[in-house]
């Protein structure tokens, strides 16, 4: 079983993303046994929701979550509130790091709060510097230089800092970075990377059911 995740980021009207759905579900999965999450903008979660509620393998996530309980909290958006559409939330994106500057304390607060509503943490890390909460059972690894730059680190070497980073064992390890519908096969091979963490490409059904498919 290898997962698939879509990062649209800030993209994507509902309009584009029901769209999106419609080519991607146009033709059989020919990987049955992928585990797919999009990743979505808030608004986007509950015209996908009702749209995938009969595949099996695939689930919504979303690409943050707030650090507070629900309440006085302008412009946040608790787990509470999207309990019930998503399984999953990334959590400490490289993005979210550097552009709204998330601290570890933050990060951690997160965390908590998507087990309290039983939300499943993807902890997104950039290397060893970045602490990894042992209560998070899914960690993205994430080169700073390899987001969006078509700049993807090999295999080998994503697998050697897995070892450093001395996981606790049953921990999932995806890799993310500049994936493609032509690399996604490299990383794919091999048992150590349980996943893909895909943003551009992810914004292509074509290109994201091939990186699927390509397993
Ligand atoms: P990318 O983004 O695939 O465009 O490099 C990955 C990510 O930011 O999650």
């Amino acid at each position: 079983m290898k997962y698939f995740i879509a990062n649209w980021k800030a993209n994507k009207s509902i309009k584009d993303a029901l769209f999106w759905l419609k080519i991607f579900f146009q033709k059989p999965f020919i990987n049955t046994k992928a585990k797919i999450i999009i990743c979505p903008p808030y608004p986007l979660l509950y015209p996908l929701a009702e749209k995938i509620k009969n595949f099996s393998n695939i689930y919504l996530g979303t690409q943050n979550i707030s650090e507070f309980d629900s309440g006085s909290f302008t412009g946040e958006v608790p787990g509470l509130i999207v309990k019930d559409l998503v399984q999953y939330t990334l959590i400490g994106h490289s993005e979210r790091r550097k552009y709204f500057l998330e601290t570890e304390e933050q990060i951690e607060k997160k965390i908590i709060q998507a087990k309290k509503n039983q939300i499943e943490p993807i902890l997104c890390i950039r290397g060893k510097q970045d602490r990894i909460n042992p209560i998070a059972s899914i960690i993205a690894y994430e080169p700073d230089y390899a987001i969006g730059t078509g700049f993807n680190e090999n295999p080998e070497e994503v697998i050697a800092t897995k070892k450093k980073l001395s996981l606790k064992p049953k921990t999932l390890f995806l890799y993310g970075g500049s994936i493609n519908e032509d690399n996604a096969k490299d990383y794919l091979k091999y048992q150590e990377i349980d996943g893909l963490l895909v943003g551009n490409c992810s914004l292509d059904p074509f290109k994201f059911r091939q990186i699927i498919d390509s397993c």
